[in-house]
C-alpha cells in the first residue's frame, strides 16, 4: 500500500507545476505527462466540452485537466451554491458561475496552492463576483455543514487515497435534497502491479482509480442514494497501449435525502 502522505505531496507537486505553467500553446495533458501536444482546448473538446463551453471561460482557466463536463450534465440553476472538488484552474467554477448567476455562488476547493493562486488571479482579472477558490482537502472541505445545493468534480477523487472520506465530506456539506455529480476515472480490470505502485501514475489519475462498483459502493455507503451512471466511455487519451479498455471516465450523480 502506498503512502497517503507521499501520494499527496507527489500529486501536489505535479499540479503546482502544471499550475505556473502557460498552457496556451502545450497540453499539459494534466491527468498525464507534461509534454507538448495539441493545445487544451483541443482536450477539452474531446473530453465533452463544447466549442461554446471553451470560448465563455477564461483561456487560463483551460488546462484540459478533466475527464467530462460535469456542469453540462447538473442542471444548475439561478441562485444555487455549487461546490467543485478539485476546482484546479477553474473552468467548472467559471462555467457554474454563470449558470448560477449572480444570486448564485460557486466555491472551488483544491489542495494545490499554486492551483488556488492561479484560479484567484484568473477571477480576479476577469471580474468574476460569485465565485471563491479556498485552499483546502476534499477529505476535510474548509466548507460548512449542510451548505451547498450542488457537488460537482472533475476528474479529482481518483487522486484521494481515502475516497469514502471525501463522499462522505461531500455528504455533509451538501443540504438535504441537495445533488452530486461527479467526473472520474474507474478502472474495469485489474491494474498492472507496477502501474499501481507508480507516483507518476498516480499523478496522472490512473493508480488510484478504484474499480467502478467499489466506486459506487464507497459513494453508497457515504449516504447516498438514488445512484446513476448518468454516462459512462472508455478513457483513451494519453493512457498507455497495456491499459485500453481498463479505464473508464464515469459521470456519476447521487443525492441527499431526495
Ligand atoms: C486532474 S486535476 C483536475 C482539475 C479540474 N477539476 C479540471 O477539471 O480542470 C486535479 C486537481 O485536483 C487537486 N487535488 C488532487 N487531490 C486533491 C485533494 N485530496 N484535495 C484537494 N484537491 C486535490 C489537484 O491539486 C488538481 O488541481
Amino acid at each position: 500500500m502506498m503512502e497517503n502522505k507521499k501520494v499527496k505531496e507527489h500529486v501536489k507537486k505535479r499540479y503546482g507545476e502544471i499550475a505556473k505553467t502557460d498552457c496556451s500553446s502545450c497540453s499539459l495533458s494534466c491527468c498525464s505527462s507534461s509534454s507538448c501536444g495539441p493545445p487544451p482546448q483541443y482536450v477539452s473538446w474531446k473530453l465533452g466540452y463544447s466549442p461554446g463551453d471553451i470560448e465563455s471561460v477564461p483561456e487560463e482557466s483551460v488546462l484540459g485537466l478533466g475527464c467530462g463536463n460535469p456542469v453540462a450534465l447538473a442542471s444548475l440553476k439561478e441562485g444555487e451554491t455549487v461546490l467543485d472538488l478539485g476546482s484546479g484552474g477553474g473552468i467548472d467554477v467559471f462555467l457554474a458561475s454563470k449558470k448560477v448567476g449572480p444570486s448564485g455562488r460557486v466555491i472551488g476547493v483544491d489542495m494545490t496552492e499554486e492551483m488556488v493562486e492561479r484560479a484567484k488571479a484568473t477571477a480576479l482579472k476577469h471580474s468574476y463576483t460569485n465565485v471563491e477558490f479556498r485552499l483546502g482537502e476534499i477529505e476535510a472541505l474548509p466548507v460548512e455543514d449542510e451548505s451547498v445545493d450542488v457537488i460537482i468534480s472533475n476528474c479529482v477523487i481518483n487522486l484521494a487515497p481515502d475516497k469514502l472520506r471525501v463522499f462522505q465530506e461531500a455528504y455533509r456539506v451538501l443540504k438535504s435534497g441537495g445533488r452530486l455529480m461527479v467526473s472520474d476515472l474507474v478502472t474495469e480490470g485489474a491494474l498492472p502491479e507496477e502501474v499501481r505502485k507508480s507516483f507518476d501514475a498516480w499523478a496522472e489519475c490512473i493508480a488510484g482509480a478504484l474499480e467502478k462498483s467499489d466506486y459506487l459502493e464507497k459513494i453508497a455507503t457515504a449516504g447516498f442514494t438514488n445512484i446513476k451512471i448518468i454516462s459512462q466511455r472508455p478513457y483513451t487519451i494519453d493512457v498507455s497501449p497495456e491499459l485500453r479498455g481498463k479505464i473508464t471516465s464515469i459521470q456519476v450523480e447521487a443525492r441527499k435525502n431526495p
